[in-house]
């Protein structure tokens, strides 16, 4: 079923018009109200065809760090086009050798090996058989809320439900388990407060862990901060204490940091912040610069293990370690690194997060503003006092703010955020204007005749 279309507020969308009736003639592609159809970008911008300009708070599909187009990872790509894009991967290239070196050096001892991939999902996969291999078991264990990816085996550890599992029954990966709550704190899942429960969602977990599997658990899975269920942030000593439940199983950590790194969150690996280091770290997203590079990293003995036991590692597929994408991936850490934008990152999510938090001051709607670095969610209610979650007035706000020229996501009630680390506070405060007329707007009724916000798999 197609979602009413009803024609944006602002200017004239003809193009848009006539692009949208070609699109829907043979592109399957997910889609959020108001479609739109971009023609170009520069830093912290974007222009449809029709020439609307948009902010950038998703920093294209929160995979960029340095905006659009940086001019050193422009120079970068094109460098490299003129000597070398692809390659057959039974080789590899001087490029491909130099990133995975700096990336390598830039991670703490313990995560020295490095498999490349294409995707996250393909990260979380290969992680998986890392796992299955160092440890010789199959049960897999992950987070309620969590998200690693929609390929088959890792949408199995995939713990949000709806349209995107719907039909596909035995397909999902049968040995595994979404057994552990998450530390979600502003709505605790055994009703207790930080810091007096002593992180018991992990007691509780222990315990379902224990229900759940064989007892012979190959890795438990998390995401650093929760993206996609909800940008959870766990409160401190939930990480050590999740390391310290795996242990306890014999089990592998596989820390899932395609959102949230690199520098995103104010350190450079996120974990960093968390006072834990996981066996597994997998990557995707952002550490591309916007080139489709993901990685599971891990240490010289898991690797060795998994290795000899023939679990198909090392991994690989076509586009796995490209020198195009390798060449844009490393330029870009040097600059992170070079430029200290993980602190950068911190900065401005302390400023931005302020700001935020002004915004939860003044409407009974803005539940809960959270976050590190320009990572940050903004939980819409119904009314503080009963935190009764409102998802429809959350998709009003993000419609109007992207009728408005600000283009922020959301999934649930839960509105997502991730300006590039070279946004400016005045930018931010141009987004927090825009976010506060939204709501306003959702508040009056706008927009009016839209019952469903998206379409396709993913809500
Ligand atoms: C935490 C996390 N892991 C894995 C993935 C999958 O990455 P990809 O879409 O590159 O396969 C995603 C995608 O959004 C993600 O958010």
């Amino acid at each position: 079923m197609r979602v009413t279309e009803i024609p944006l507020a602002r200017v004239k969308d003809a193009l848009t018009r006539r692009y949208r009736e070609r699109e829907d003639k043979q592109l399957l592609a997910w889609h959020h109200q108001p479609r739109i159809i971009f023609k170009k970008a520069r830093g912290v911008r974007l222009w449809d065809v029709d020439g609307r300009e948009y902010l950038d708070f998703v920093s294209g599909h929160i995979n960029l760090l340095l905006g659009h187009n940086h001019p050193e990872l422009v120079q970068a790509l094109t460098e490299q086009a003129s000597k070398l894009w692809t390659h057959y991967k039974y080789y590899t290239t001087d490029t491909t050798i130099e990133f995975s070196e700096l990336l390598a050096e830039s991670l703490p001892q313990g995560l020295d090996v490095l498999n490349f991939t294409t995707t996250g999902s393909e990260a979380n996969e290969v992680a998986m058989r890392l796992a299955r291999g160092a440890t010789g078991r199959f049960d897999f264990v992950s987070v309620i809320q969590g998200l690693h990816g929609g390929t088959f085996a890792v949408e199995g550890l995939t713990s949000i439900g709806g349209p995107r599992k719907r039909g596909l029954g035995p397909m999902l990966m049968p040995a595994r388990a979404n057994a552990v709550l998450a530390p979600y704190c502003y709505r605790c899942p055994i009703n207790l407060r930080f810091p007096s429960c002593n992180i018991a969602c992990l007691d509780v977990s222990d315990e379902m862990i224990e229900r759940t599997t064989t007892g012979e658990v190959a890795a438990i899975f998390a995401e650093t901060i929760m993206g996609s269920g909800g940008m959870v942030v766990p409160p401190e000593g939930w990480l050590s204490k999740l390391k310290r439940l795996a242990e306890k199983w014999g089990a592998l950590l596989v820390l899932d940091e395609v959102q949230v790194s690199p520098a995103k969150t104010g350190s450079l690996w996120c974990f960093q912040q968390f006072g834990a280091q996981p066996d597994i770290l997998t990557l995707g997203k952002a550490v591309g610069g916007g080139m489709s590079i993901g990685a599971a990293i891990t240490s010289v003995e898991i690797s060795d293990q998994a290795k000899a036991t023939g679990c198909g590692i090392p991994w690989g597929s076509t586009f796995v370690g490209e020198a195009l994408d390798a060449a844009v991936a490393k330029r870009q850490l040097e600059i992170l690194v070079r430029d200290g934008y993980a602190q950068k990152a911190a900065q401005l999510g302390n400023y931005f997060i302020k700001r935020l938090g002004e915004l939860k001051e003044r409407y009974e709607v803005v539940g809960d503003v959270r976050g590190r670095g320009m990572y940050v969610g903004v939980e819409i209610v119904s009314d503080k006092s009963t935190k009764a979650r409102n998802a429809p007035l959350m998709q009003r706000i993000r419609y109007n703010a992207i009728d408005n020229g600000l283009l922020v996501g959301g999934s649930g009630n839960v509105l997502k955020i991730f300006p590039a680390l070279i946004i400016t506070e005045a930018e931010l405060d141009e987004g927090v204007s825009i976010l506060e007329k939204a709501i306003g707007l959702a508040l009056d009724g706008h927009p009016q005749g839209v019952e469903r916000f998206s379409e396709g798999s993913h809500p």
